[in-house]
């Protein structure tokens, strides 16, 4: 059976989570493909929530192994915690695998994440601080540690010991701090943390495959997203790995030709957390019901997240990028108080109206939206599960963005609950 993709097509918390728990139901493997515990996925099940980072979403079913891919950066104490936190709700996290070639974050990174943010001042990026660009840097670099040193004490030492030498002088003597000390760090990993995981280390290339070559459905789990990509976000106002479709062959190593669905979340509004541009950004009244009748603050750290209208241009770009094969539009819920709906269908920049994403980064900066507007349905959807429940303003809501960007709608988010979904297709 071939793999499905699950991916972000805005700036991040479009509901991967909550899309990925519902179809991991029909699945047998669910797998992060990158990022790390940067992301906050959260699930509501029968009214209990979770809050995921790390694990992947189709933990809480027990028919389903989850598999946390190579190209995913692993906090290893905050990896514990969540399965700590998971088994002491009754969820089991015994399945859970873990590449041997996924990287380790370790807490220097964490460190200089922070600095790095101080010493942009008013130009940072606004990261989750979690060390995970860092963690990358020192992955591209070839200086990294991976899950898999964790079997050797030797070589983590060894490798630690050797990156050291430099990230000392760099905390030391370009930001002034106090050197790291490695055997504080090797004891942490290799003496508490080390044997908790081992137990989970596997190959997970061999794992994804055998699951393949079985007939078995895998799931792939984006984090972030599309505008969050490292090659074809917002540079450098995004994240360190890829989050696009692409992302998931090489952060779980599987050829395209095993891909033969990609679904691109989509809120029905566009929320961004941290900064960077965001052409139809809300300041108003309208911006402030978005956050407030959205819950639009960070699973992960809290902080308001900046809402706008959705974006039709974003999304053609995400469609070309992952070759979306169809959308799921979460949150239509959220506009059921609304009058008036606007979906921005094009720029305008200079004079020159663009229809697809302007590649110049400075003219997506001075892009100002070119919107239709649309009714709102003034109805609660909450209750709704089938297709024909819907009010004529939202069906022609979903149908105007089918039009606008080019590929069919096929689920519907309307709550947080796992049953809160309307299919539009098996
Ligand atoms: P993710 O990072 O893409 O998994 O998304 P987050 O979990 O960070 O943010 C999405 C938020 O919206 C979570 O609080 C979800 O419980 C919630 N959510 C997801 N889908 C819907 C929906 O269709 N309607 C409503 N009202 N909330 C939703
Ligand atoms: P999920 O998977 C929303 C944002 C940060 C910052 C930028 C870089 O829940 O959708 P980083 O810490 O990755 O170096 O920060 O990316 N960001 C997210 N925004 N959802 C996320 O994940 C995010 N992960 C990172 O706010 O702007
Ligand atoms: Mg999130």
């Amino acid at each position: 059976m071939p793999a499905t993709i699950v991916v972000g097509t805005q700036w991040g918390d479009e509901g991967k989570g909550k899309f990925t728990d519902l179809l991991a139901g029909e699945m047998s493997m669910v797998v992060r493909y990158q990022g790390g515990h940067n992301a906050g996925h959260t699930l509501v099940v029968d009214g209990e929530s979770f809050a995921l980072q790390l694990v992947p979403s189709g933990v809480l079913y027990e028919h389903v192994t989850p598999v946390i891919g190579n190209g995913v950066v692993v906090d290893p104490r905050v990896l514990i915690a969540e399965m700590d936190m998971l088994e002491s709700r009754g969820v089991s996290t015994g399945r859970l695998r873990l590449s041997g070639n996924a990287h380790l974050i370790l807490p220097y990174h964490q460190e200089l994440d922070a600095l790095h943010e101080r010493h942009l001042g008013k130009n940072r990026l606004g990261t989750t601080k979690r060390g995970i660009g860092p963690a990358y840097a020192d992955r591209a670099m070839r200086v990294g540690l991976r899950v898999q040193d964790l079997l050797d004490p030797k070589i983590f030492r060894q490798k630690l010991g050797a990156v050291l030498e430099h990230t000392n002088r760099v905390l030391t003597r370009v930001f002034n701090r106090l050197p790291v000390d490695a055997d504080e760090i090797a004891t942490e990993y290799l003496d508490v943390c080390a044997p908790r995981l081992i137990p989970h280390i596997a190959d997970a290339v061999a794992l994804v495959h055998d699951e393949l070559e079985a007939g078995r459905n895998v799931l792939m789990e984006g984090a972030q997203a599309t505008f969050l990509d490292l090659d074809h976000g917002t540079y450098p106002f995004v994240t360190s790995s890829n989050p696009v479709a692409g992302g998931a062959c090489t952060g779980a190593g599987i050829g395209p030709r095993h891909v033969d669905r990609v679904i691109g979340i989509a809120k029905a509004y566009v929320t961004r957390v941290g900064a960077g541009p965001f052409p139809t950004e809300l300041f108003d009244d309208i911006g402030d019901h978005l956050v407030d009748v959205g819950h639009e603050y960070g699973t992960n750290t809290g902080r308001r997240r900046r809402p706008g209208w959705l974006d039709a241009v974003m999304l053609r770009y995400a469609t070309r990028v992952n070759s979306l094969s169809e959308l799921a539009i979460t949150k239509l819920d959220v506009l059921d108080g609304l009058e008036t709906i606007r979906v921005c269908v094009a720029y305008e920049a200079n004079g020159e109206r663009h229809d697809q994403l302007p590649y110049h980064q400075s003219v997506l900066h001075r892009a100002s939206p070119v919107y239709e507007e649309m009714p709102g349905w003034l109805t609660d959807l909450s209750e709704v599960t089938e297709r024909s429940q819907l009010p004529a303003e939202a069906e022609a809501y979903l149908t105007f963005i089918e039009q606008q960007v080019g590929v069919p709608v096929g689920m519907v988010g309307v709550g947080p609950g796992r049953r809160q979904v309307v299919r539009f297709h098996a």
